[in-house]
C-alpha cells in the first residue's frame, strides 16, 4: 500500500533550507515541519524558567514536559510550532535563543524527545521535515533526502540579510563565531550529529537561487516514482 512520501532536508545554519524546505512543501501540498523551531522552543522555555544551561538533567526534565503541536492558521496557511498551548513562534529567533540552542540540542534525552515528537508528525506521510538528522535519524525511511550546503560566507551573508529584514543588526564577525561553534557542536555531538545520509542528494547552494534548489528538489521528486 502507497502513502504520500515524506521528504527529508538537512544542512547547516544559513544554507537556505528553511526558505527551501518551506516552498517545497508549499508546491506540493505538504506539511512543512521545522525541527530547529522545536530545539530553539525548549531553549526559549529553559532561558524562561532560567534553567542553568549546564544542568542536562534539568534541560532533559523540562524538554519532557512540552507537549508539541503544529497549529495551521486558515488564513494564511501558515504552520506553527505551539508548545503546551502557546504560540512560542515570535521568541524563537532571538539571540539568546540562537546563542545557547546548541547546548540544548546536545542534551541526548532532549534530543530523544523531540525525535518522537518529529516521528509522530511524519506518521500519517506527506511531510516536508527540515534539521540536521532528518535523513539519518528521524526519518531514515523517508523516500527523498537532500543535504543542502553552501559556504560560509554565503551563509553568513543571508543569515545577515533575514536579520536585517527584521530590524536587527549583527556584527559579521561575531556572527562568524557563532556559525563555528554551532557547526562545531552540530557535528561533534554523539547523538543525531549533523551528517550526510549515504542516500541524500547533496546540493551546493553557494551559487543558485532558492528558485533553482526548490526546482530541483520538486522535480526530482515528481520524476521519480518514490523509494523507502
Ligand atoms: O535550523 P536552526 O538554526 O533553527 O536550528 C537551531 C539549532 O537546533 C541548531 O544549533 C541545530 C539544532 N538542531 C538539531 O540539532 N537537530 C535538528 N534536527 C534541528 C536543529
Amino acid at each position: 500500500m502507497s502513502r504520500t512520501p515524506n521528504i527529508a532536508i538537512d544542512g547547516p545554519a544559513g544554507s537556505g533550507k528553511s526558505t527551501v524546505a518551506r516552498e517545497v512543501a508549499c508546491r506540493l501540498g505538504f506539511l512543512y515541519v521545522d525541527t530547529g523551531a522545536m530545539y530553539r522552543a525548549v531553549t526559549y522555555l529553559a532561558l524562561r524558567s532560567s534553567v542553568d544551561f549546564s544542568d542536562e538533567a534539568a534541560l532533559a526534565a523540562l524538554a519532557r514536559k512540552i507537549k508539541f503541536s503544529l497549529v495551521r492558521y486558515l488564513k494564511s496557511g501558515h504552520v506553527l510550532l505551539w508548545c503546551n498551548g502557546e504560540d512560542v513562534t515570535p521568541y524563537l529567533r532571538s539571540q539568546e535563543v540562537s546563542q545557547q540552542v546548541a547546548r540544548v540540542a546536545a542534551v541526548p534525552e532532549v534530543r530523544h524527545h523531540l525525535v518522537k515528537y518529529q516521528r509522530l508528525f511524519a506518521k500519517g506521510g506527506g511531510v516536508v521535515m527540515e534539521g540536521r538528522d532528518i535523513g539519518t535519524v528521524v526519518l531514515p525511511d523517508a523516500a527523498y533526502k537532500f543535504f543542502l550546503t553552501a559556504s560560509l560566507e554565503v551563509r553568513l551573508a543571508r543569515r545577515e540579510r533575514e536579520l536585517m529584514a527584521q530590524g536587527r543588526h549583527v556584527q559579521r564577525d561575531e556572527l562568524r563565531k557563532e556559525f563555528i561553534f554551532r557547526d562545531d557542536m552540530d557535528r561533534k555531538r554523539e547523538v543525531g550529529p549533523l551528517k550526510v545520509a549515504p542516500e541524500a542528494v547533496v546540493i551546493d547552494c553557494s551559487d543558485l537561487s532558492v528558485e533553482e534548489v526548490v526546482n530541483r528538489i520538486v522535480n526530482r521528486v515528481e520524476t521519480s516514482s518514490g523509494g523507502g
